[in-house]
Protein backbone atom coordinates (compact mmCIF):
# COMPACT_ATOMS: atom_id res chain seq x y z
CA UNK A 1 0.00 0.00 0.00
CA UNK A 2 1.35 3.30 -0.42
CA UNK A 3 -0.24 6.47 0.93
CA UNK A 4 0.96 9.60 -0.17
CA UNK A 5 0.97 12.67 2.57
CA UNK A 6 1.07 15.74 1.75
CA UNK A 7 0.95 19.02 3.31
CA UNK A 8 -2.60 20.71 2.44
CA UNK A 9 -2.15 24.54 0.89
CA UNK A 10 -5.29 25.60 2.94
CA UNK A 11 -4.45 25.64 6.59
CA UNK A 12 -7.03 25.16 8.10
CA UNK A 13 -6.34 27.83 11.31
CA UNK A 14 -5.71 31.46 11.04
CA UNK A 15 -2.50 32.25 12.71
CA UNK A 16 -1.86 35.92 13.09
CA UNK A 17 1.42 37.64 14.25
CA UNK A 18 4.54 38.84 13.36
CA UNK A 19 6.62 36.72 10.63
CA UNK A 20 9.22 35.01 12.57
CA UNK A 21 12.71 34.12 11.08
CA UNK A 22 14.37 31.42 13.84
CA UNK A 23 16.88 28.45 12.43
CA UNK A 24 16.43 24.67 13.41
CA UNK A 25 17.26 23.36 16.75
CA UNK A 26 17.95 19.79 17.45
CA UNK A 27 15.15 17.82 19.39
CA UNK A 28 15.17 18.47 22.67
CA UNK A 29 17.61 21.69 23.21
CA UNK A 30 15.83 24.82 24.27
CA UNK A 31 17.27 28.29 23.41
CA UNK A 32 17.00 29.43 27.67
CA UNK A 33 18.20 25.32 28.04
CA UNK A 34 14.66 25.45 30.13
CA UNK A 35 12.10 22.49 29.49
CA UNK A 36 11.84 20.02 26.79
CA UNK A 37 8.06 21.43 26.14
CA UNK A 38 6.33 18.77 24.11
CA UNK A 39 2.72 19.18 22.95
CA UNK A 40 0.35 15.95 22.48
CA UNK A 41 -1.39 16.87 19.07
CA UNK A 42 -3.79 14.76 17.07
CA UNK A 43 -6.95 16.58 15.83
CA UNK A 44 -8.08 13.17 15.56
CA UNK A 45 -10.11 11.82 18.56
CA UNK A 46 -9.31 8.82 20.60
CA UNK A 47 -5.78 8.13 19.11
CA UNK A 48 -3.64 7.66 22.75
CA UNK A 49 -3.25 11.50 23.42
CA UNK A 50 -4.11 11.36 27.12
CA UNK A 51 -3.10 8.11 27.91
CA UNK A 52 0.67 8.95 26.33
CA UNK A 53 0.74 11.82 28.00
CA UNK A 54 -0.24 10.74 31.49
CA UNK A 55 1.99 7.65 31.21
CA UNK A 56 4.91 8.90 29.66
CA UNK A 57 4.89 11.59 32.00
CA UNK A 58 4.90 8.72 34.61
CA UNK A 59 7.52 7.26 33.16
CA UNK A 60 10.08 10.08 32.93
CA UNK A 61 8.61 10.55 36.73
CA UNK A 62 10.26 7.42 37.15
CA UNK A 63 13.28 7.56 35.34
CA UNK A 64 13.91 11.13 38.06
CA UNK A 65 12.67 13.83 35.92
CA UNK A 66 10.51 16.44 37.24
CA UNK A 67 7.86 17.17 34.63
CA UNK A 68 4.67 19.32 34.54
CA UNK A 69 1.31 18.48 32.58
CA UNK A 70 -1.11 20.69 31.08
CA UNK A 71 -5.05 19.80 30.29
CA UNK A 72 -6.03 21.48 27.25
CA UNK A 73 -8.68 19.68 26.66
CA UNK A 74 -11.89 20.61 27.34
CA UNK A 75 -13.31 16.52 28.46
CA UNK A 76 -10.56 17.28 31.22
CA UNK A 77 -9.69 13.62 30.57
CA UNK A 78 -5.77 14.33 31.89
CA UNK A 79 -6.93 16.10 34.71
CA UNK A 80 -9.70 12.92 35.87
CA UNK A 81 -6.98 10.31 34.98
CA UNK A 82 -4.32 11.56 37.29
CA UNK A 83 -6.99 11.83 40.56
CA UNK A 84 -7.92 15.47 40.45
CA UNK A 85 -11.77 16.56 40.15
CA UNK A 86 -12.07 19.57 37.93
CA UNK A 87 -14.68 20.50 39.86
CA UNK A 88 -12.79 20.71 43.11
CA UNK A 89 -9.89 23.06 42.06
CA UNK A 90 -9.63 26.80 42.66
CA UNK A 91 -8.56 27.72 39.17
CA UNK A 92 -7.80 25.98 35.64
CA UNK A 93 -6.69 27.00 32.27
CA UNK A 94 -9.91 27.92 31.56
CA UNK A 95 -9.11 30.71 34.49
CA UNK A 96 -5.92 31.05 33.27
CA UNK A 97 -6.63 32.33 29.68
CA UNK A 98 -9.58 34.41 30.34
CA UNK A 99 -8.33 36.12 33.53
CA UNK A 100 -5.24 38.43 32.88
CA UNK A 101 -4.39 38.88 36.44
CA UNK A 102 -4.14 35.45 37.10
CA UNK A 103 -0.52 33.73 36.94
CA UNK A 104 0.26 30.28 35.86
CA UNK A 105 1.78 29.67 39.40
CA UNK A 106 -1.61 29.89 41.05
CA UNK A 107 -3.37 27.22 38.96
CA UNK A 108 -0.36 24.63 38.89
CA UNK A 109 -1.68 21.62 41.07
CA UNK A 110 0.57 19.36 42.86
CA UNK A 111 0.35 15.78 42.20
CA UNK A 112 3.52 14.38 43.57
CA UNK A 113 6.78 15.44 44.71
CA UNK A 114 8.16 15.59 40.99
CA UNK A 115 4.58 15.71 38.87
CA UNK A 116 2.22 18.95 38.60
CA UNK A 117 -0.76 19.82 36.84
CA UNK A 118 -2.09 22.56 35.00
CA UNK A 119 -6.21 21.16 35.03
CA UNK A 120 -9.06 21.37 32.58
CA UNK A 121 -12.77 22.20 33.05
CA UNK A 122 -15.37 21.70 30.70
CA UNK A 123 -15.67 25.86 30.65
CA UNK A 124 -12.59 25.61 28.32
CA UNK A 125 -15.24 24.56 25.35
CA UNK A 126 -16.23 27.99 25.44
CA UNK A 127 -12.63 29.61 25.31
CA UNK A 128 -12.08 30.17 22.06
CA UNK A 129 -15.38 32.24 21.49
CA UNK A 130 -14.84 34.25 24.68
CA UNK A 131 -11.18 34.97 23.06
CA UNK A 132 -11.91 36.07 19.45
CA UNK A 133 -11.36 39.65 19.52
CA UNK A 134 -8.14 38.75 21.34
CA UNK A 135 -7.64 36.63 18.58
CA UNK A 136 -8.57 38.95 15.92
CA UNK A 137 -5.41 41.36 17.05
CA UNK A 138 -3.11 37.76 17.18
CA UNK A 139 -2.79 37.71 21.22
CA UNK A 140 -4.94 34.66 21.96
CA UNK A 141 -2.62 32.95 20.39
CA UNK A 142 0.28 33.33 23.12
CA UNK A 143 -1.67 33.32 26.36
CA UNK A 144 -0.37 29.81 27.47
CA UNK A 145 3.40 30.54 26.06
CA UNK A 146 3.38 34.11 27.83
CA UNK A 147 1.93 32.24 31.35
CA UNK A 148 3.42 29.43 31.70
CA UNK A 149 7.00 30.94 30.13
CA UNK A 150 6.74 33.39 32.82
CA UNK A 151 6.37 30.62 35.60
CA UNK A 152 8.91 28.44 34.20
CA UNK A 153 11.34 30.90 33.91
CA UNK A 154 10.84 30.78 37.91
CA UNK A 155 8.83 34.12 38.62
CA UNK A 156 6.71 32.81 41.68
CA UNK A 157 3.22 34.64 40.53
CA UNK A 158 3.28 32.78 36.79
CA UNK A 159 2.55 35.66 34.67
CA UNK A 160 0.20 37.50 37.00
CA UNK A 161 0.19 41.12 35.61
CA UNK A 162 -0.91 42.82 38.54
CA UNK A 163 1.60 41.46 41.23
CA UNK A 164 3.93 43.60 43.26
CA UNK A 165 8.08 42.15 42.21
CA UNK A 166 8.19 38.82 44.45
CA UNK A 167 10.51 39.39 47.07
CA UNK A 168 13.49 36.63 47.69
CA UNK A 169 11.15 34.19 49.96
CA UNK A 170 8.51 34.08 47.18
CA UNK A 171 10.85 33.23 44.31
CA UNK A 172 10.00 29.28 44.68
CA UNK A 173 11.26 28.66 40.85
CA UNK A 174 8.68 26.34 39.18
CA UNK A 175 11.51 24.01 37.31
CA UNK A 176 10.99 20.88 35.68
CA UNK A 177 12.84 18.51 33.30
CA UNK A 178 9.42 18.09 31.00
CA UNK A 179 6.37 20.16 30.45
CA UNK A 180 3.60 17.33 28.47
CA UNK A 181 0.94 19.45 26.48
CA UNK A 182 -2.50 17.29 26.17
CA UNK A 183 -4.50 18.84 23.10
CA UNK A 184 -8.07 18.77 22.45
CA UNK A 185 -8.91 16.92 19.13
CA UNK A 186 -9.15 19.52 17.22
CA UNK A 187 -6.93 22.63 15.94
CA UNK A 188 -8.86 25.26 17.23
CA UNK A 189 -7.07 28.24 19.47
CA UNK A 190 -6.55 26.15 22.04
CA UNK A 191 -3.96 23.38 20.06
CA UNK A 192 -2.11 27.03 18.82
CA UNK A 193 -1.53 27.92 22.73
CA UNK A 194 -0.32 24.75 22.90
CA UNK A 195 1.81 24.78 19.70
CA UNK A 196 3.26 28.61 20.92
CA UNK A 197 4.29 27.08 23.91
CA UNK A 198 5.97 23.87 22.58
CA UNK A 199 9.43 23.04 21.34
CA UNK A 200 8.22 19.93 20.42
CA UNK A 201 5.34 18.14 19.15
CA UNK A 202 4.87 14.46 19.33
CA UNK A 203 1.79 12.75 17.38
CA UNK A 204 0.05 9.87 19.08
CA UNK A 205 -1.64 7.68 16.14
CA UNK A 206 -3.02 4.76 15.22
CA UNK A 207 -1.93 2.67 12.65
CA UNK A 208 -4.79 3.34 9.96
CA UNK A 209 -5.29 4.17 6.82
CA UNK A 210 -7.31 7.32 7.71
CA UNK A 211 -4.73 8.51 10.21
CA UNK A 212 -2.10 9.35 7.70
CA UNK A 213 -4.87 11.35 5.96
CA UNK A 214 -5.17 13.55 9.00
CA UNK A 215 -1.07 14.17 8.84
CA UNK A 216 -1.04 16.55 6.35
CA UNK A 217 -3.22 18.99 8.18
CA UNK A 218 -1.87 18.37 11.09
CA UNK A 219 2.15 19.44 10.15
CA UNK A 220 0.48 22.74 8.23
CA UNK A 221 -1.17 23.53 11.03
CA UNK A 222 2.75 23.52 13.09
CA UNK A 223 4.07 24.79 9.97
CA UNK A 224 1.90 28.13 10.19
CA UNK A 225 2.40 28.70 14.07
CA UNK A 226 6.50 27.63 13.15
CA UNK A 227 6.11 30.66 11.03
CA UNK A 228 4.02 32.95 12.65
CA UNK A 229 4.28 32.47 16.07
CA UNK A 230 7.23 30.16 17.56
CA UNK A 231 10.54 29.73 15.36
CA UNK A 232 11.10 26.94 17.68
CA UNK A 233 8.84 24.56 16.94
CA UNK A 234 9.65 21.24 15.20
CA UNK A 235 7.99 17.85 15.29
CA UNK A 236 9.68 15.36 17.72
CA UNK A 237 7.88 12.10 15.96
CA UNK A 238 4.92 10.03 15.57
CA UNK A 239 4.21 7.64 18.33
CA UNK A 240 2.35 4.24 17.72
CA UNK A 241 -0.45 3.70 19.77
CA UNK A 242 -3.05 0.88 20.54
CA UNK A 243 -0.50 -0.62 17.96
CA UNK A 244 -1.49 -4.50 16.69
CA UNK A 245 1.84 -5.33 15.21
CA UNK A 246 0.91 -8.43 13.81
CA UNK A 247 -1.63 -6.56 11.13
CA UNK A 248 -0.60 -6.04 7.97
CA UNK A 249 -1.75 -2.56 7.65
CA UNK A 250 -0.07 -2.05 10.86
CA UNK A 251 2.89 -2.43 9.32
CA UNK A 252 2.29 -0.99 5.90
CA UNK A 253 0.80 2.17 7.55
CA UNK A 254 4.22 2.66 9.34
CA UNK A 255 6.64 1.58 6.48
CA UNK A 256 5.01 4.61 4.44
CA UNK A 257 5.34 6.70 7.82
CA UNK A 258 8.87 6.31 7.75
CA UNK A 259 9.10 6.46 3.69
CA UNK A 260 7.39 10.37 4.26
CA UNK A 261 9.50 10.78 7.06
CA UNK A 262 12.85 9.88 5.05
CA UNK A 263 12.14 12.25 2.09
CA UNK A 264 11.89 15.29 4.31
CA UNK A 265 15.11 15.06 5.78
CA UNK A 266 16.89 17.73 3.70
CA UNK A 267 13.61 20.13 3.47
CA UNK A 268 13.35 23.18 5.54
CA UNK A 269 9.83 22.02 7.05
CA UNK A 270 9.66 21.23 10.85
CA UNK A 271 9.62 17.91 10.62
CA UNK A 272 12.65 17.19 8.85
CA UNK A 273 14.17 15.51 11.93
CA UNK A 274 10.93 13.24 12.77
CA UNK A 275 11.15 9.64 13.63
CA UNK A 276 8.60 6.91 14.44
CA UNK A 277 8.89 6.14 18.23
CA UNK A 278 9.47 2.43 18.85
CA UNK A 279 8.73 0.29 19.95
CA UNK A 280 5.12 1.38 19.70
CA UNK A 281 2.49 1.25 22.78
CA UNK A 282 0.58 -1.92 21.94
CA UNK A 283 -3.18 -2.21 22.87
CA UNK A 284 -2.89 -3.17 26.32
CA UNK A 285 -6.73 -3.55 28.38
CA UNK A 286 -4.62 -2.18 31.60
CA UNK A 287 -3.96 1.35 29.91
CA UNK A 288 -7.63 1.50 29.46
CA UNK A 289 -8.46 0.77 33.09
CA UNK A 290 -6.48 2.86 35.12
CA UNK A 291 -8.21 6.30 34.29
CA UNK A 292 -10.92 5.53 35.85
CA UNK A 293 -9.11 4.46 39.07
CA UNK A 294 -7.15 7.97 38.85
CA UNK A 295 -4.02 6.03 38.32
CA UNK A 296 -0.73 5.89 36.16
CA UNK A 297 -0.24 2.66 34.91
CA UNK A 298 2.75 2.70 37.40
CA UNK A 299 0.52 2.86 40.56
CA UNK A 300 -2.25 0.07 38.76
CA UNK A 301 -0.63 -2.12 37.11
CA UNK A 302 2.84 -1.35 37.30
CA UNK A 303 4.38 -4.89 35.41
CA UNK A 304 1.82 -4.34 31.89
CA UNK A 305 2.65 -4.49 28.70
CA UNK A 306 1.58 -0.77 29.20
CA UNK A 307 4.19 0.33 31.38
CA UNK A 308 6.79 -1.67 29.60
CA UNK A 309 6.13 0.55 26.85
CA UNK A 310 5.57 3.69 28.32
CA UNK A 311 8.91 3.30 30.16
CA UNK A 312 10.83 2.42 27.00
CA UNK A 313 9.08 5.47 25.17
CA UNK A 314 10.42 7.16 27.86
CA UNK A 315 14.31 6.23 27.03
CA UNK A 316 13.77 6.59 23.83
CA UNK A 317 12.85 10.18 24.51
CA UNK A 318 15.60 10.94 27.27
CA UNK A 319 18.17 8.92 24.47
CA UNK A 320 17.31 11.98 21.76
CA UNK A 321 17.97 14.25 24.55
CA UNK A 322 21.43 13.32 24.99
CA UNK A 323 21.64 13.72 21.13
CA UNK A 324 21.80 9.40 20.73
CA UNK A 325 19.39 6.80 19.37
CA UNK A 326 21.65 3.44 20.70
CA UNK A 327 20.13 -0.20 19.05
CA UNK A 328 20.41 -1.09 22.87
CA UNK A 329 16.95 -0.77 24.12
CA UNK A 330 14.28 1.23 22.52
CA UNK A 331 15.20 2.28 19.09
CA UNK A 332 14.28 4.78 16.74
CA UNK A 333 13.86 3.51 13.38
CA UNK A 334 14.24 6.77 10.98
CA UNK A 335 16.34 8.76 13.38
CA UNK A 336 19.30 11.14 12.50
CA UNK A 337 19.39 12.85 15.36
CA UNK A 338 21.93 15.58 15.00
N1 LIG B 1 -2.45 1.27 24.30
C1 LIG B 1 -3.76 1.22 24.62
N2 LIG B 1 -4.39 0.03 24.80
C2 LIG B 1 -5.71 -0.02 25.10
N3 LIG B 1 -6.49 1.05 25.25
C3 LIG B 1 -5.92 2.26 25.09
C4 LIG B 1 -4.53 2.42 24.78
N4 LIG B 1 -4.27 3.74 24.65
C5 LIG B 1 -5.43 4.37 24.89
N5 LIG B 1 -6.42 3.51 25.16
C6 LIG B 1 -7.84 3.81 25.40
O1 LIG B 1 -8.38 4.36 24.19
C7 LIG B 1 -9.26 5.42 24.46
C8 LIG B 1 -8.76 6.70 23.80
O2 LIG B 1 -7.50 7.04 24.36
P1 LIG B 1 -7.18 8.53 24.80
O3 LIG B 1 -8.27 9.09 25.66
O4 LIG B 1 -5.81 8.54 25.36
O5 LIG B 1 -7.22 9.22 23.38
P2 LIG B 1 -7.23 10.79 23.06
O6 LIG B 1 -6.51 10.93 21.77
O7 LIG B 1 -6.73 11.56 24.21
O8 LIG B 1 -8.78 11.03 22.87
P3 LIG B 1 -9.48 12.47 22.70
O9 LIG B 1 -9.17 12.91 21.31
O10 LIG B 1 -10.93 12.21 22.92
O11 LIG B 1 -8.91 13.37 23.72
C9 LIG B 1 -9.34 5.52 25.98
O12 LIG B 1 -10.44 4.77 26.43
C10 LIG B 1 -8.04 4.89 26.45
O13 LIG B 1 -8.16 4.32 27.75
MG1 LIG C 1 -7.65 13.14 25.22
Amino acid sequence: MTTEVTVADNPTVQVTGKQATGKHVTHGSTPSNGPRILALLNQKGGVGKTTTTVNLGAALVRRGKRVLLIDLDPQAHLTLHVGVDPDSVEHTVYDLLTRPELGAGEVVQTISEQMSLLPAEVNLAGVETELATLAAVGKAQRILADKVGLMLAGQADGGAVSSAAPDAQSLAPHSYDFVLIDCPPSLGLLTINALALANEVLVPMQAHFLALQGLSKLLETVSLVKRSVNPRLLVTGIIPCMFEGQTVLAGEVMADLKTFFDAARSMDVPWRNAVVLEPAVRRNIKLAECPSFGKTIFDYAPDSNGAKDYLALAEALLGMEEGKATSEGPALTTATIA
